[in-house]
């Protein structure tokens, strides 16, 4: 093969054309780069928020540049929620391919601090909720011979972090849950992969700031500090999604990909 085939090989194999993917917590920050990227490669996304408005607006930008998307007003904690929203996915349609649970919340206290709300709070979004939406996307999964699965872990999927008992909990949680899955659903032509983003410039890492009481600048420079030192963009994260949820990583699952330039190293 020559290098422009190989070039075209490589633009196919990255191609998302005729693929339908869910995306959740897709009205702001990560979730919406992920939307607006797989859109970009040629998928139709279902954009689930629990934020309708701001759904609706991440549906806008993929309109206006030429994308398909549909916003779904969905709480991620709740069943009946996740099974509507899939079921109006595959109305609009007919499949779907690629399921990327990415809606989480952090809570930033230690375990005394941290009240059994907080706790069910931060375990139900970042975590109960890639149970619940997997189970009901799973079987459309199956019934077209395939797909993918990307869940939006942490650095601290990998270690653990100050004040921060639940969603380390949760993150850790998550990244094993993420190679059970794959276990269960090599033989269903399911891949089951994970992204561990470090600190991203979004609303949340804004709220974190917030809850520990520091300040923005100083908290942004030390966020910064790391090898290739600036803070991280949902752009990042959305390339590493876009690469799992190709045909490049067809031979790649029940693992993840950190994405927090070199933060963990
Ligand atoms: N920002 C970071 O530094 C960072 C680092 C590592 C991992 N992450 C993870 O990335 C993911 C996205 O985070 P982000 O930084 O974009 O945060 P964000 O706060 O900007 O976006 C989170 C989105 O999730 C939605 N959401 C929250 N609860 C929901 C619910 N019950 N049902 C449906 N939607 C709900 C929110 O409305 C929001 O649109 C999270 O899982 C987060 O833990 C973020």
């Amino acid at each position: 093969m020559n290098s422009k085939n190989i070039r075209n090989r490589a633009e196919q194999m990255l191609s998302l054309e005729g693929k339908v993917a869910i995306v959740t917590g897709a009205a702001s920050g990560i979730g919406r780069g992920i939307a607006v990227r797989l859109a970009e490669m040629g998928a139709a996304v279902a954009v689930l928020d629990k934020n309708a408005e701001g759904g609706m607006e991440t549906v806008a930008g993929i309109e206006r540049d030429g994308g398909s998307a549909i916003a779904i007003a969905c709480d991620v904690r709740s069943r009946s929620d996740c099974h509507q929203a899939v079921e109006r996915t595959v109305a609009a349609y007919g499949r779907i391919d690629i399921l990327c649970n990415n809606a989480g919340i952090v809570i930033r206290k230690d375990t005394l601090a941290l009240e059994e709300e907080e706790w069910d709070a931060v375990l139900d979004v970042t975590l109960k909720s890639v149970y619940l939406l997997s189970r009901e996307v799973i079987p459309h999964m199956i019934r077209n011979g395939g797909g993918t699965i990307i869940n939006t872990g942490s650095g601290w999927s990998l270690k653990g972090g100050a004040k921060a008992v639940s969603y380390c909990a949760a993150k850790g949680g998550l990244l094993n849950l993420t190679r059970a899955m794959a276990i269960d659903h090599g033989k269903d032509n399911i891949r089951v992969n994970c992204v561990c983003p470090g600190d991203i410039d979004t609303p949340m890492l804004a709220s974190e700031c917030r809850q520990l009481g520091e300040n923005p600048e100083q908290f942004m420079k030390e966020a910064a500090s790391r090898p290739l030192n600036r803070v991280g963009t949902a752009g990042d994260v959305a390339n590493a999604v876009l690469f799992l949820a190709s045909d490049m990583a067809k031979w790649i699952t029940g693992t993840c990909v950190v994405v927090d330039g070199g933060g963990l190293a």
